[in-house]
Parts: C-alpha cells; structure tokens; sequence
C-alpha cells in the first residue's frame, strides 16, 4: 500500500514536471533574426542590423553588370524593413556608386537544421540614356542567402 502510494506521488511529480517543461518551450523557440552576416549563391556578402523594424548594413557584391558599376570596393551601405513573426519578411536596397539601385523584398525562414535562410527576389535598376531605353533598364532575379554568423566583423573580403 505504501508503495503504491509512493509511486502514486512520484508519477503526479513525473507528470508535472513534464508539464512544466512543455510549458517553458515556446519561450525557447528561435526567430529568424536578421541580424548578421549572410552569403549568397554568388559569393555575395551581406551585413545586416535590424533596429525595431528598420534594417541597415553593407552589401559586398560579387557580381556587377559593368566593371566598376558597383563602385571600386563592390561595397555599399543598405537600408531596409523588417517585419514581426517567428519567421518575418524583409525589404531592403542599395544604392550602387554609378547610380544604379537595387531592391530585394523577401523572408527570413527557419531550416530544420538550426540554420536561417533569406530567400529574396530582387530588381535592378540602371540608370539609361533617355526614356526611349527604359526598356533595357531593369533585371530581375532571385536570391538566396545563407545565414553565416553573428560575428559584428566584415568577412566579405
Ligand atoms: C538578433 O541577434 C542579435 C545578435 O546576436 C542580438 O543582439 C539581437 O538581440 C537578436 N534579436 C532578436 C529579436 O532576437
């Protein structure tokens, strides 16, 4: 009887502290966070600081359209917009040294594996001639970046 007792006592003890646990693991799921460095498929870098839900940075690029389009160091400073959730969208551009501009708009997910990734379409814009070649103006594309590390140094070298 005592037994019974007794392992009555320690199943309701194993049960709650089961309980317990299942209660405390939401607060330790991770959010996609931004905030990092990441690397394209193309070998590009991408260094951003979200801010609330303002996002800055620098974008080292790998490739450009034009030898020197993207200014001697393939580097420019990024603003952008982040958005709430476990897993938020994102928004942000470049300003390229010989006036072109880029926009990526995308979402930061969660791999199964622990990684993050940010999987963005973006455009380009070249600045033309006259009117007459705004055909030939834009490219569009789509870009994967790979979350690399927290680390606050620049490794896009
Ligand atoms: C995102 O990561 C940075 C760097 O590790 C950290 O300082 C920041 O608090 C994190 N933000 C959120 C919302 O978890």
């Amino acid at each position: 009887m005592k037994s019974l007792v007794f392992c009555g006592c320690f199943c309701v003890f194993v049960l709650g502290a089961a309980q317990l646990f299942a209660e405390q693991e939401p607060k330790q799921v991770t959010r996609c966070n931004v905030t990092g460095q990441w690397r394209s498929e193309q070998g590009s870098m991408l260094q951003l600081t979200s801010t609330g839900p303002e996002v800055r940075g620098i974008y080292h690029t790998a490739v450009e359209t034009a030898l020197g389009a993207s200014g001697h160091n393939r580097e420019s400073k990024v603003v952008g917009v982040v958005g709430h959730g476990l897993q938020p969208a994102v928004a942000f551009s470049v300003l390229w040294a010989k006036g072109s501009c880029s926009s990526w708009v995308g979402q930061c997910f969660l791999l199964p594996g622990g990684g993050q990734v940010l999987k963005t379409l973006w455009m380009l814009r070249s600045v033309v001639e006259s009117s007459l070649d705004n055909w030939e103006s834009t490219r569009l594309g789509e870009d994967q970046f790979i979350f690399v590390g927290h680390m606050e140094g620049r490794d896009g070298h």
